[in-house]
Parts: C-alpha cells; sequence; structure tokens
C-alpha cells in the first residue's frame, strides 16, 4: 500500500482523511507535529508557506491541509482566520455574528510535497445553524448541510460531500498514479 504522512495536530482531519484514502489503496501516517500557521487572506498562501516551512523538516511525501468556514453575510469571515476564531470566541461566538439561516461555506485546500508541490482544493456550501449533533469538530454542529448538521453525521457521511472529501478525492486521485 502506498503511504503518505499527513502533517497535522488535527485527529478529526485524519480521521477523515484515512477514511477516504482506504479505497484508494493510500495509507495516511499521522505525523502530529505542528508548523506556523500564517495569518493570511487565502488558504492557498497559508498551504504553500506550511509546505515551504515543512519541506527542510520532514521527508517527502508529505501532506499538509488548511480549512476554514467562510460566512456569507460577513463577507467571507472568518475564513483562512477559523482556528483562531474557534480557538478565542469558538461556536458561540461565531452565532453572535451571524444569524441562523445564513449561507456559509467550507473550503479545504491540501498540499502535497511530492515530486513538487501540487495542492487540491475543495468546497461545500451549507447554512449556520444553531448547534445540533456531538460528531466531528470545530465548527461542525453549526454547519447544515440539506437538514443535518455535519455535528449530526458519521465520518463516513461527511465524508460524502464535505469539503475535505472532496480536496481529498482529487488529491487521492493523483496520489494513487503518482506515489
Ligand atoms: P486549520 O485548517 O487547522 O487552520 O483549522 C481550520 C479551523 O476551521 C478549524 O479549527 C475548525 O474550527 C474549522 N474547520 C475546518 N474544517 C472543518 C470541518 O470539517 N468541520 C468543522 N470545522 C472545521
Amino acid at each position: 500500500m502506498n503511504q503518505i504522512a499527513f502533517i497535522t495536530q488535527n485527529h478529526g482531519k485524519v480521521e477523515e482523511l484515512r477514511a477516504k484514502a482506504k479505497p484508494f489503496g493510500v495509507n495516511i501516517k499521522h505525523c502530529d507535529a505542528a508548523y506556523p500557521e500564517l495569518q493570511v487572506d487565502t488558504l492557498e498562501e497559508v498551504v504553500r508557506n506550511a509546505l515551504a516551512f515543512c519541506r527542510s523538516r520532514f521527508p517527502s511525501p508529505f501532506i499538509v491541509e488548511d480549512s476554514g468556514l467562510f460566512v456569507e453575510e460577513l463577507h467571507g469571515f472568518p475564513g483562512p482566520y477559523s482556528a483562531y476564531i474557534y480557538k478565542t470566541i469558538g461556536i458561540e461566538g461565531v452565532l453572535k455574528l451571524a444569524r441562523t439561516g445564513t449561507a456559509a461555506r467550507f473550503e479545504s485546500v491540501i498540499g502535497c510535497c511530492s515530486h513538487g508541490a501540487k495542492l487540491f482544493k475543495g468546497s461545500v456550501e451549507g447554512v449556520i445553524t444553531q448547534p445540533r449533533g456531538h460528531g466531528g469538530f470545530g465548527f461542525d454542529p453549526i454547519f447544515e448541510y440539506e437538514n443535518q448538521t455535519f455535528g449530526e453525521m458519521t465520518v463516513e457521511e461527511k465524508n460524502t460531500l464535505s469539503h475535505r472529501s472532496k480536496s481529498a478525492a482529487s488529491f487521492l486521485a493523483w496520489a494513487s498514479t503518482v506515489l
């Protein structure tokens, strides 16, 4: 089985990627390490900087992933600042800023260091809602997709439609031929 390291401190992301990667014959090996996450305006920039930082410190091939919640009536905020916003004001804070029912989307960018650097993107549209469900991580309980929040879904259900499952699908299609 082909193997690739996933550098992240988020166990929820690893669980999702692992489940998604299995049918592609790709084994995701968790590398529980941190890298400086630039506070910049696009996920792509965050990922490119993470790849540049990790390239000299970790053996190839490896991947990093950056994601965020983009709320339409907040002009895309918190977007690339989602991790900081989650840590500081959390779900309750976002619900004070954004009305229930407002449109939002999750975006994910996977960066892969192998045969150079490659980026893979995915997104999913939904609405902000009052918290429901105890599954997943981060903003999952307040992100509703077709009457179900991500927090109410199993990993397998979330993996059929989420932003990360889409960036992962294009990464894995490429990886299973190249790695
Ligand atoms: P980062 O990708 O590590 O910068 O984290 C992005 C932040 O966005 C996380 O801390 C979560 O709060 C949020 N986020 C990203 N993807 C998801 C997801 O799939 N579910 C819920 N929250 C997410």
